[in-house]
């Protein structure tokens, strides 16, 4: 049974958001600038509020050239529409984000002072609020900001904690704001958690390939780069669930407001993903497993005899995924990357390793290309999906897989 192309235009969760963000007094105000140009090139409104301290470090003009908003500053100028901008501007929003927020700008949160436009705003809203604190590492430890900060996590913010390192000053230590990407990845998962559909739901994705020792220096690999895993865990975070992301060696980045469990071997990832697993929902396994291992791993670099041939003796390596087979509420996709007899070998898997769904690729007409065309196998049937770039269909494969995660949560005993 073949259905027709599934739709797929995957929305960035971001476009259309009203996002509010406020800046206060602290150096770290510079990175905030390309977080305003970032957000709003994803598609966000970002209206920026300016503490009086703040414009001492970065001007309106910044904010309002990157954002195209005209910038807030003061509770008694009224906007152009005339409406009082305090209590609209939180109840509107989206998301409220602090950042940088300041020991001091805290310090008047926590206790419900409203005594300039962004701790009013903030006193009025209704959205959700993430508060990124930059500081001094001493004013940071100091006990009046620690109890400040609980009250705000008390309160139900969210509150990220600095990164440590060197500061602007000649002093190390914990107070630096995160990178811009760090602050998107956070937005995107306070969005996703608030309204998402998978919003409360555990998702562990696996990515990479896994390296099998030969000897301290040499492996058994393969070419997987990980950037569809990494992107179906971000687009899981997007869309509101905890994700722990589990990955072989990759190049790349590891994605905010995700719990990275990095990992060399199959013995390992599976271990890995056996203690993930154990509270999950959803286990997206997109891991390229070494099929085999070398049964011992040498403990000194092989040498080289003369012309001597190397033998090597292989043992395979669990199916990972096929351990779950039993798991029936545990909703489990894996992938299938053939050269030959694609549908026929994903349908083959699909029972074989007790999956609810698998995601079927063309090896050969998609490695080393920036396009993929996935087909989705299970029990009703095959759904092509459209053949586009890579990242554009790891998201509009998440969404698909969300849609089916959705109606099988329903036909769960006790479902209701
Ligand atoms: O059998 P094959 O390797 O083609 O199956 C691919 C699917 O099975 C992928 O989802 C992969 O992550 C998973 N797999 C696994 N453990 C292995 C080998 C593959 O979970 N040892």
């Amino acid at each position: 049974m073949r259905h027709a192309v599934e739709p797929s235009e995957p929305m960035d969760i971001l476009s259309g958001k009203k996002l509010l963000l406020g800046v206060c007094g602290s150096i770290a105000a510079y990175k905030v600038a390309q977080l305003a140009r970032d957000l709003t090139l994803a598609g966000a409104r970002v209206d920026v509020v300016l503490t009086a301290a703040a414009e001492r470090f970065v001007g309106a003009a910044t904010f309002q050239a990157l954002t195209g908003r005209p910038v807030l500053r003061d509770m008694w100028e009224l906007p152009e529409d005339g409406v009082i901008g305090h209590v609209s501007l939180g109840a509107q929003a989206d998301a409220v984000i602090v950042a940088p927020a300041t020991a001091n700008t805290i310090a008047r949160i926590a206790v419900g002072l409203a005594d300039d436009l962004l701790t009013t705003t903030i006193l009025a809203a209704t959205a959700p609020v993430l508060i990124a604190p930059a500081m001094n590492p001493l004013m940071y430890a100091n006990p009046a900001t620690r109890a400040n900060i609980a009250a705000l996590r008390a309160r139900g913010y969210t509150v990220l904690e600095p990164e440590e390192g060197r500061m602007a000053e000649e002093v190390s230590g914990k107070g630096r704001l995160p990178e811009p990407a760090t602050l998107e990845g956070e937005i995107r998962a306070l969005l996703g958690r608030h309204s998402g559909p998978l919003r409360g739901q555990r998702v562990v994705v696996t990515a990479g390939g896994t390296r099998e020792p030969i000897d301290p220096v040499r492996f058994v690999g393969n070419r997987s780069s990980g950037q569809m895993g990494y992107a179906l865990a971000a687009r899981a975070r997007d869309l509101g669930a905890s994700v722990t992301l589990i990955s072989g060696p990759t190049a790349l980045p590891t994605p905010a407001a995700v719990n990275v469990v990095q990992v060399e071997t199959a013995l390992q990832m599976r271990d890995a993903v056996q203690a993930a697993c154990e509270h999950a929902d959803m286990l997206i396994m997109n891991a390229a497993v070494a099929d085999f291992r070398p049964a011992a791993a040498a403990e000194s670099k092989i040498k080289k005899r003369g012309d001597g041939e190397l033998i090597l003796e292989l043992l395979p390596n669990p199916d990972i995924v096929a351990g779950f087979a039993q798991r029936r509420d545990l909703f489990k996709v894996g992938f299938a990357a053939e050269t030959d007899e694609l549908l026929a070998h994903a349908r083959d898997k699909l029972e074989r390793k007790g999956l609810d769904l698998i995601v079927a690729n063309d090896a050969v007409a998609s490695i080393g290309r920036p396009d993929i065309a996935l087909y989705l196998v299970d029990a009703d049937g095959i759904t092509p999906l459209p053949r586009q770039p890579k990242a554009a269909a790891a998201a509009a494969l998440l969404d698909a897989i969300v849609t089916r995660y959705t109606r099988w949560r329903t036909s769960l005993p006790g479902a209701s």
